[in-house]
This record gives structure tokens, sequence and C-alpha cells, in this order.
């Protein structure tokens, strides 16, 4: 990127584990993780609380500035979403607004409405950003991009596990039905639509172990920044 800040773009369909190794190189390197989801999620709880519905473009358009996220680092890893004044940093997810966050991002308002906030992360720190539209859309000179994926019945399974973990009981059939229509939705979409930007390197974790795959990504970082 010409600016003094580097900027590592990690985006793929949901359940790639982008947020683990995101959060993890960033660690690693000393640069701040932008989970760039949490912030449509944001949004989307927003317009789900306002008992809107997330494909209603005519809702979504009215309530759209009525939102004011706030982002924070304090520090504990965990990137802090507030909404209007509220950390609602756990609120966000749960597979009710994983798809509200989905729908309400296909709507041109709420991505024009987000971009400068990511933009600005970029401008001013070195980020990993991870999302569906970084290295294609908000950051297309990013450094290095990556387009992180793997099968949808992997993916769901790491999800199912994770959800599991924080005693939400959904049935793997539903994990991976949610999964397969997120998937849909977010590629197909019109704007901004979840795709491989051209001079992005594939990673495909599907076969891969968790150490594998941050040994992967650390290489393809290191020979595009020349470390
Ligand atoms: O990464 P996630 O599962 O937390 O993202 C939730 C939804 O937000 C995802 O289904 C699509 C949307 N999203 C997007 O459209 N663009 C991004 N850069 C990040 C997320």
């Amino acid at each position: 990127m010409s600016g003094k800040f580097h900027a590592i773009a990690i985006d793929g369909p949901s359940g790639a584990g982008k947020s683990t190794f995101a959060r993890r190189v960033a660690e690693d390197m000393g640069y701040v993780y932008v989970d760039t989801g949490a912030i449509y999620r944001t949004v989307g709880y927003y317009i789900w609380i306002c008992g809107i519905g997330g494909r209603d473009a005519d809702g979504v358009r009215r309530l759209i500035d009525d939102v004011n996220v706030r982002i924070e680092y304090p520090g504990d890893g965990v990137q802090h979403m507030y909404l209007n004044g509220k950390d609602i940093t756990g609120e966000i997810r749960t597979p009710e607004i994983s798809m509200y966050a989905s729908q309400v991002s296909a709507h041109k308002c709420v991505r024009d409405f987000l971009m400068d906030t990511q933009r600005d992360l970029a401008r001013t720190h070195n980020v990993v950003m991870d999302g569906r539209d970084i290295g294609t859309v908000v950051l297309p000179d990013a450094d290095v991009k990556i387009f992180l994926t793997a099968s949808a019945e992997v993916r769901a399974k790491r999800r199912w596990l994770e959800l599991q973990e924080k005693g939400v009981k959904d049935s793997y059939e539903k994990v991976l039905a949610d999964m397969i229509q997120r998937d849909k939705q977010d590629s197909t979409r019109e704007v901004a639509p979840l795709r491989q930007a051209e001079d992005a390197v594939l990673l495909d974790t599907s076969d891969m172990t968790l150490e594998q795959t941050f040994e992967a990504i650390k290489k393809i970082i290191g020979e595009k920044l020349g470390a």
C-alpha cells in the first residue's frame, strides 16, 4: 500500500477460519486485527432489535443513520463493538444475527455507511483485516491478499463445534444449511459480492490442520512483504 502502514486482507466465506488466523497473525506481527464481519453484525443487530426485516431495503435505509458504530481495542485480544454507546460484543454472535448481518450487508446504503470506518482504520494503523470484500473493494491496494476457504461441510463442522462450546444447541444440519444460504447471499449480491481478488492467494484449508494453515499464511505474508 502507498501509505506508511501495511494492510493484510483476508477474505473468504463464513466459517473458513478467517478471524482465528487474522487475529493470530495480527498478534504475531503487532498489527491491529479488524474484524469487519463484526461491524456488519452490529448493524444487523440494530435492525433486528428495531423489528425490521434484514431484506427490507426501505426499512434499513430509514434506520441506518441512527446507527453509531464504535470499535475499541481494550487490549484483551477482542475487538469490542459499541452500538450507540452500548457494548454489544457478545450479543452479535448468535446464528440469528449471522443471518441478519448477511442480509443487511447486501444493501448499498449499509456498505457505503461502513466504508470510511474500515478505510480509516487502515489509514492509521498496520492492519490485518478480514471480511468478504477487503481485497476487492475496501483495500484494493492491500500489500497482501489471501482468500481463505474450505468445503461447506468442513466449515459447518467447525462452526457447529464452536456453537456447541457456547451452549447453542443447533444441529449440524441446520448450521450447514445456514452456511450454504449465507454463502449464496454473500456471493450473489449485486454490491461488493464475496469473490477472490485477482491478485489474492487462494488457500483451501479443507485438509489442513490449524498449524499448517497458520504456517502457510505466514509464508504467503513473508513472501509478499519480503520479510
Ligand atoms: O465474517 P462474519 O461471519 O462475522 O460476517 C457476517 C456477515 O457480514 C457475512 O455473512 C456477510 C457480511 N460481511 C460483508 O458483507 N462484508 C464484510 N467485509 C464482512 C462481512
